[in-house]
């Protein structure tokens, strides 16, 4: 994988959420084009596990564990990873919550408050610890992982979606403020994916005939094709892209029905 642009090789990534799916491949996937990974999640045994695999075969990975909804976790997430590796070149902001299904006028203050909180307000801490460091370097990648329930409407997760709409909004204003200084910020919004998050989505037998009957591909992804993207993100390869989300859903979203 070196000399191509997609080599990671001495770049230094932090990844919300990686003891398991999306944010386990994307920290995989980044640990084999090269890259050392802090892997973190709310969970520490989870986390070990993912960064042994990583050591393992030759990596290098260390676990920090980070409730994204609590500050002072988050402060010592990018602090851990700068002293330890010296600086951050990649942060994927990739764990999020969903604590509401049902109608979007009948959910509590509370249940939207975590939403915003985990899924918007955390990403700005995260961005605002970690990007001006990138800046004086001169160089960055922040990966943003939305979805395309911020793109279209839903009758049962419309808080999520209003949650994701907004780390679009938040990624094209930082594409902006930070590009002039070199750092480089996307979203990717991933349409349904295998994972634990989307459980209920994917085990109603009936969901997932409807879903697949209007997806292109007719099936729903896994977690590693949306780590191939946040590779490409996080690399060189990318390296005129900014403020943009890339769609990977199937062709769901794209689709004539
Ligand atoms: N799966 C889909 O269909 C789908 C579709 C579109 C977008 N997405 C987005 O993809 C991202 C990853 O989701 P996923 O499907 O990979 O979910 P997943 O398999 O359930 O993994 C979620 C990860 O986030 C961690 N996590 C959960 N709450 C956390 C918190 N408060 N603080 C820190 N870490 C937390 C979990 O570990 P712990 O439990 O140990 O904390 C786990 O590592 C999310 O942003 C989600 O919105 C998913």
């Amino acid at each position: 994988m070196q000399n191509t642009p997609f080599d990671l090789t001495g770049r230094v990534a932090v990844v919300t959420g990686s003891s398991r799916g999306i944010g386990r491949s994307s920290a995989e996937l980044l640990a084999r084009l090269g890259a050392k990974v802090v892997v973190s999640s709310r969970k520490a045994e989870a986390c070990k596990e993912v960064a042994d695999g990583i050591n393992a075969s030759g990596g290098d990975a260390i676990v920090i564990p980070c409730n994204i909804a609590r500050k002072p976790e988050v402060e010592a997430l990018i602090a851990g990873a700068t002293k330890h590796y010296g600086k951050i070149d990649i942060l994927v902001c990739n764990a999020a919550v969903n604590p509401y299904y049902g109608p979007l006028l009948d959910i509590s203050d509370e249940a939207f408050d975590k939403i915003m909180g985990s899924n918007v307000k955390s990403n700005i801490w995260l961005s605002a610890l970690a990007i001006p460091e990138m800046a004086e370097r001169g160089k960055g990648s922040v990966i943003i992982i939305s979805s395309i329930g911020g793109l279209r409407g839903s009758t049962v997760i419309g808080a999520y979606g209003i949650s994701k709409a907004a780390d679009f909004a938040l990624c094209r204003s930082l594409a902006g403020e930070w590009g002039p200084k070199g750092v480089r910020v996307n979203c990717i919004a991933p349409g349904l994916v295998k994972t634990d998050f989307a459980r209920a989505l994917w085990e109603d037998e009936a969901n997932l005939k409807r879903r697949t009957a209007t997806t292109p591909l007719r099936r729903i992804g896994e977690p590693e094709e949306i780590a191939g993207a946040v590779a490409y993100l996080a690399s060189d390869a990318s390296s005129f892209m900014t403020g943009q989300t890339i769609v990977i859903d199937g062709g769901v979203t794209t689709a004539a029905v």
